[in-house]
This record gives structure tokens, C-alpha cells and sequence, in this order.
């Protein structure tokens, strides 16, 4: 016998979206499978590599890790939903002008972390970047080059602010 399903609503991206959920499944389950926000990858699927991480209430969160039945009055973004802000922009094109993908899996997780980091610390020294991307796993880039680009990106985004 299959679990039993409830209707949700979960605030995403800044709207409502109704999901149809069983005990057991994840938010990151939710976000790919049901409302098709593919941005959030699935690797381990249990909290290792931050591929997953989206942001619920401002901060970000592995969603392999949070059931979505605890999300019903959370607010979530994702990748998708935070493409447009000046931050995730600068991020983007400092992890171009850096080289800091490869495959690109990792490289939503990787925004996001990086973009929770630049809204909490607008002005991170390289050892902050590490420990705030140290639970983001990378198999391709050696890391160096995602450090460099949150570097760059902060610093951009520092110049805009000063900018008159
Ligand atoms: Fe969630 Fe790896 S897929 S932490
Ligand atoms: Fe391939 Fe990070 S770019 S895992």
C-alpha cells in the first residue's frame, strides 16, 4: 500500500505553489519532480555535497535534507527565483570570469551558498569564503577558482554600492 498524500501550498520563489506530498519526501523531491526547478541538484541525496542548497527564510539549507511537509511556512528560493538580484548576477559572472566550474553540478549549490554568504558579510577575507562554501562539495575545479569569483563578486558588488 502506497503512503497516503496530502495537498500542500509552499511559498516558492515568491509565489504560492500547491504540491502533492507523502510523509517521506524531501523538499528537494518537491522542487525538481513536482514543480520542475531543476536549478537544485540531486547528488548524495543525504546532506554530504550541497549540491541541493536553496534558501528557505534567507538562509541556505540542503533540500535532500528538509521534508517538505516542514516547509509549508517557510519562504523558498531557488536558483531560479534568485536569478534576477544584483548579487546572484555578479556571482554568475564572476564564476565565468574565474573558471569556476567545470561540469557546472555543483555550481547551483555553489551560487546559492555564495549568495547567502554576500547578503549576511558584503565584504568576506578568503578564509570566510572557505568556511562559508566548505560544505559545498566540488569534484572538477579544485575550489581556488570558486573562491576567487565570490572574492570578485563581492568586491563588485562593494563598487556598485560605492558607486554615485
Ligand atoms: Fe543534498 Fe547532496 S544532494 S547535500
Ligand atoms: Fe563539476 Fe563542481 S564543476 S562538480
Amino acid at each position: 500500500m502506497s503512503a497516503p498524500r496530502q495537498t500542500l501550498q509552499l511559498q516558492v520563489n515568491g509565489a504560492e505553489a500547491e504540491v502533492r506530498v507523502g510523509l517521506h519526501d524531501s523538499l528537494l523531491t518537491v522542487l525538481r519532480d513536482q514543480l520542475h526547478l531543476t536549478a537544485a541538484k540531486r547528488g548524495c541525496n543525504q546532506g554530504v555535497c550541497g549540491a541541493c542548497t536553496v534558501v528557505r527564510d534567507g538562509y541556505p539549507v540542503r533540500a535532500c535534507l528538509s521534508l517538505a511537509h516542514g516547509c509549508t511556512h517557510a519562504d523558498i528560493e531557488t536558483l531560479e527565483g534568485l536569478n534576477q538580484q544584483a548579487a546572484m548576477q555578479a556571482l554568475q559572472k564572476a564564476f565565468a570570469a574565474e573558471s569556476a566550474f567545470q561540469c557546472g553540478f555543483c555550481t547551483p549549490g555553489m551560487l546559492i551558498t555564495a549568495h547567502g554568504l554576500l547578503l549576511h558579510n558584503a565584504n568576506p577575507d578568503a578564509d570566510q569564503v572557505r568556511a562559508a562554501m566548505s560544505g559545498n562539495l566540488c569534484r572538477c575545479t579544485g575550489y581556488a577558482p570558486i573562491v576567487a569569483a565570490v572574492l570578485q563578486a563581492a568586491a563588485h558588488l562593494r563598487t556598485q554600492e560605492l558607486a554615485p
